[in-house]
C-alpha cells in the first residue's frame, strides 16, 4: 500500500506506452484555424496548413475555418478558407481552435484579438506594430482568461529566439541588445562590401528581388529597424522609449568606398541597431555601423537576421538566421499555434513595464568618418591635429588618397560628431559623413595597421 507522498510505479503502463510510440499512428487532430488577414503572410499560412509537414506527420491537421479580408474578389495564391469575409462581427461569429493574426496595422487587430482572447481563444500574432504598442496589456488579458497570446513571429520571425527565453527569466534579465534587423538594408551593404556596387546599383538589385516597398524608404531610413527595436524593448520589458532616446540614421550615405575603407581596418559596415538598459535609463542607435570582422554580426551577409544579447547572467547571447519572409513567418505562426494548443496556456513574456517612460542618455560610440576635401590630397597629421583642436581623439586614418580619408574617433556622442562636422565644414571646407563603430573597432583596426 502507497502512502500519500509515494509514487507507485505499475509496470503494465510501460509496455502500453512503448507499444502506443512504436506501433500506433499519432491520433489526428485537426484544428480549426482562423485567419486574420490573407495577404502575403496569410496566403503562406493557409499554404502551408494545407500542406504535408513534420505537422501532419505528428498528426496536426489544420482547417482555415474563416478569413478576414478587406476584398473577398481579390487572387489568392492559396487554398481558399471555408469562409472568406470583410465582415469582422461575421469573421468573430466562427467557431477556432486558434486564430492566426497577419492583418498589419495596430486596429482593428488589437480590437478583434481583445474580444477573441476574452473568449478564451489562443492568439498567434506577426505584427510588430501591435505587439510593441498593446502586447503587455493583450498579453494580461489572455492570462486572466487561461488563453495565450503568441508573437514569435513579430520579432526576427525567421530567428525564433523568445521562445528560447521564454519562461527563463534570469537569462532573459537583459540590458543590451545589438542586431541586425531589416533585411533589405543588410543585403544593400552586403553588396557595397562584396562587390564594390554603387548604392543605387545594390537597391535596383534589392528591388529586382521584390525585398523592397515600392517606397523603400523605411527600410533605407532606419525606420522599420526602429519599429523593431521597439518591439523589442517592450518583448525585454525594458519600459517605453522617449523618442529622443533613440539615434536614427539611414544607410543612403554609405559608399562601395567607405566598405573598402573599413576593410583595409579589418571591419564591415552592417546595418546595426543597437540599444543598452541602465535602470531608468535608455540609450541606443540605428544605422550603418563599423563592425570588426571577427564580431559575430559581421558574418551575417545578405538577407541574414541576427541578434545579441548581454543580461546580468549572460553575455553575448547570439541568435542568427534567415529573414523575415512570408513562408518562414507562416512556419513559425504555425509552430506557435500548435504550441499554444500543445502546453498550459503560458504568458510569453512581456512583462509588465513602468508607467513612466525611460529616461534617454546620449549613445556613446567610437566613429568611423569619412572627411572630403576638396581640391586636395589631405595629409594625415594635419586631418588628427585638425580634430585634436575639437577634443575628438583620432585612432586612426585611412585610405588618405583622392581627396578622402577615413577616420578612427574615440567614443563620442552623436551631438559631439555634429559640432565636430559643422566647425570642419566652416573653417576647413571638410565635408564629412559619421559612421557609428562597436566592439573595439578601433583597437582591432590598430592591431591591423
Ligand atoms: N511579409 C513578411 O514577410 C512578414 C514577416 C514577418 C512579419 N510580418 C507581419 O505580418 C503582418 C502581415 O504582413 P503581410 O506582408 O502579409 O501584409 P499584407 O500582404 O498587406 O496583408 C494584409 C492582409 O490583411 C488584410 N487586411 C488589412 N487590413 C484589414 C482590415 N482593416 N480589415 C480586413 N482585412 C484587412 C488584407 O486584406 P486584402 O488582402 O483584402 O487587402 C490582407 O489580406 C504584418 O504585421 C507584418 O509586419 C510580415
Amino acid at each position: 500500500m502507497s502512502s500519500a507522498s509515494s509514487i507507485e510505479f505499475d509496470p503494465s503502463a510501460l509496455p502500453a506506452a512503448r507499444s502506443v510510440a512504436h506501433h500506433s499512428r499519432p491520433a489526428v487532430r485537426t484544428i480549426q484555424v482562423g485567419l486574420l488577414g490573407l495577404g502575403n503572410v496569410g496566403q503562406a499560412v493557409a499554404r502551408l496548413a494545407a500542406g504535408v509537414t513534420p505537422l501532419s506527420e505528428r498528426g496536426w491537421r489544420f482547417q482555415v475555418a474563416g478569413a478576414l479580408v478587406r476584398d473577398t474578389r481579390r487572387a489568392r495564391d492559396c487554398p481558399l478558407p471555408a469562409r472568406l469575409t470583410t465582415d469582422a462581427a461575421a469573421f468573430l461569429r466562427g467557431s477556432y481552435d486558434v486564430v492566426i493574426e497577419a492583418l498589419g496595422t495596430i486596429e482593428p487587430a488589437r480590437t478583434l484579438i481583445a474580444r477573441l482572447l476574452g473568449r478564451g481563444i489562443p492568439v498567434v500574432t506577426a505584427n510588430k506594430a501591435l505587439v510593441a504598442a498593446e502586447g503587455a496589456s493583450l498579453a494580461a488579458l489572455a492570462a486572466r482568461r487561461g488563453t495565450s497570446l503568441r508573437y514569435e513571429a513579430s520579432a526576427l520571425a525567421g530567428v525564433p529566439f523568445l521562445g528560447a527565453l521564454d519562461a527563463r527569466p534570469l537569462v532573459s534579465d537583459l540590458h543590451h541588445c545589438v542586431g541586425v534587423v531589416n533585411g533589405t538594408s543588410n543585403f544593400i551593404l552586403s553588396r557595397l562590401a562584396a562587390d564594390g556596387a554603387s548604392f543605387a546599383d545594390a537597391l535596383a538589385a534589392a528591388q529586382a528581388l521584390g525585398m523592397t516597398e515600392p517606397d523603400p524608404s523605411r527600410d533605407l531610413d532606419g525606420l522599420d529597424a526602429c519599429d523593431k527595436l521597439m518591439l523589442l524593448a517592450s518583448i525585454f520589458g525594458w519600459g517605453r522609449f522617449p523618442p529622443d532616446a533613440v539615434d536614427v540614421c539611414g544607410i543612403r550615405d554609405v559608399t562601395g568606398r567607405d566598405s573598402a575603407a573599413a576593410r583595409t581596418v579589418g571591419c564591415t559596415i552592417k546595418p546595426l541597431v543597437c540599444a543598452s538598459r541602465d535602470g531608468a535609463t535608455v540609450s541606443g542607435f540605428i544605422g550603418p555601423t563599423l563592425v570588426p570582422l571577427d564580431h559575430p554580426l559581421a558574418a551575417l551577409t545578405g538577407t541574414l537576421s541576427g541578434i545579441q544579447l548581454s543580461g546580468r547572467f549572460i553575455s553575448d547571447l547570439c541568435f542568427s538566421g534567415p529573414g523575415a519572409g512570408p513562408d518562414i513567418t507562416a512556419a513559425t505562426l504555425l509552430d506557435d499555434a500548435v504550441e499554444s494548443l500543445s502546453s498550459a496556456p503560458t504568458r510569453l513574456r512581456l512583462p509588465r513595464v513602468p508607467a513612466e517612460p525611460l529616461a534617454a542618455a546620449p549613445a556613446v560610440t567610437e566613429w568611423f568618418v569619412r572627411a572630403q576635401f576638396p581640391g586636395f590630397v589631405p595629409d594625415p597629421a594635419t586631418v588628427r591635429s585638425v580634430l585634436s583642436g575639437f577634443g575628438v581623439a583620432v585612432q586612426h586614418v585611412t585610405g588618405a588618397e583622392d581627396e578622402a580619408c577615413w577616420l578612427l574617433l574615440a567614443p563620442a556622442s552623436r551631438q559631439q560628431i555634429v559640432e565636430v562636422e559643422a566647425a570642419l565644414r566652416e573653417t576647413h571646407r571638410i565635408r564629412c559623413v559619421s559612421f557609428r563603430a562597436i566592439g573595439g573597432a578601433c583597437a582591432w583596426s590598430m592591431t591591423r595597421a
